[in-house]
């Protein structure tokens, strides 16, 4: 495992991601997403857990899961009173590698991580490992278009981030529209729904991120065996 952010930098992140409003994706994603009462959500890569109150009437249980102590930390402290009730429940993990049974989750939300993750394709398999036949997947992250311009300007992309935020940006990766898709399909998933946040909302503070909202169905698996 590695691109996890750990220690002093967990809660500087924390700290910075609290500071934004990302409510302007949440509007969307709450629009998106049809949860009810009686289901099980995966909060994977939660973080300090700023999707939980967003979601939390929606859901019979929402599992976040992190791989940063520090963050599980931050969500016991925010989230103790959902905790005792069993309405939230937080779980160190690895992404690659979740403590799941097969099918245990009606819907996966990952927001604004999958570009920290060093091996997205083992993530996605995992997700829809976990996820139920009906299951949904909802990914949130800054995706490009899939042209040479945007090949040209990511190294220097990463590099004002880091600049801005950090050694950590430094192992974060930004995927092209095209790249991120196949990871998708090849994990067996089909978009259902694409949505490109616009860059022209006043609460967005960094204008130039293009955010895209990504709905995802579990593919019915083809029936196997000679023809
Ligand atoms: C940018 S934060 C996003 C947090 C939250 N989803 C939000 O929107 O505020 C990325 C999070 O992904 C976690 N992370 C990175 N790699 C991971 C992995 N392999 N497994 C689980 N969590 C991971 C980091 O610890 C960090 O908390």
């Amino acid at each position: 495992m590695s691109g996890v952010i750990k220690g002093v930098r967990a809660r500087e992140f924390a700290e910075r991601a609290g500071k934004n409003d990302f409510s302007y994706v949440t509007e969307v994603l709450l629009k998106l997403i049809k949860a009810d009462k009686k289901q099980k959500i995966l909060d994977l890569c939660a973080g300090s857990g700023n999707l939980i109150p967003f979601i939390s009437d929606k859901a019979g249980e929402i599992v976040a899961v992190d791989a940063s102590e520090e963050m599980i930390k931050i969500m016991d402290e925010r989230f103790s009173d959902e905790i005792s009730t069993g309405s939230v429940k937080t779980v160190l993990a690895d992404a690659e590698k979740l403590p799941f049974d097969d099918k245990e989750f009606d819907k996966v939300i990952i927001k604004f991580s999958v570009h920290h993750l060093s091996d997205v394709s083992k993530v996605f398999d995992e997700c829809y490992r976990v996820l139920k036949d009906d299951g949904e997947m909802v990914i949130i992250d800054m995706v490009f278009d899939s042209s040479v311009f945007f090949r040209i300007l990511e190294p220097f992309w990463r590099l004002r981030k880091m600049m801005k935020h950090g050694m950590h940006e430094y192992g974060c990766k930004y995927r092209s529209i095209g790249k991120l898709e196949k990871i998708f399909t090849d994990s067996g998933f089909v978009v259902d729904k694409k949505v490109k946040v616009k860059k022209e909302s006043k609460r967005f503070k960094d204008k130039h991120y293009p955010t895209y909202i990504y709905l995802l169905k579990v593919a019915p698996l083809l029936p196997t065996g000679n023809w």
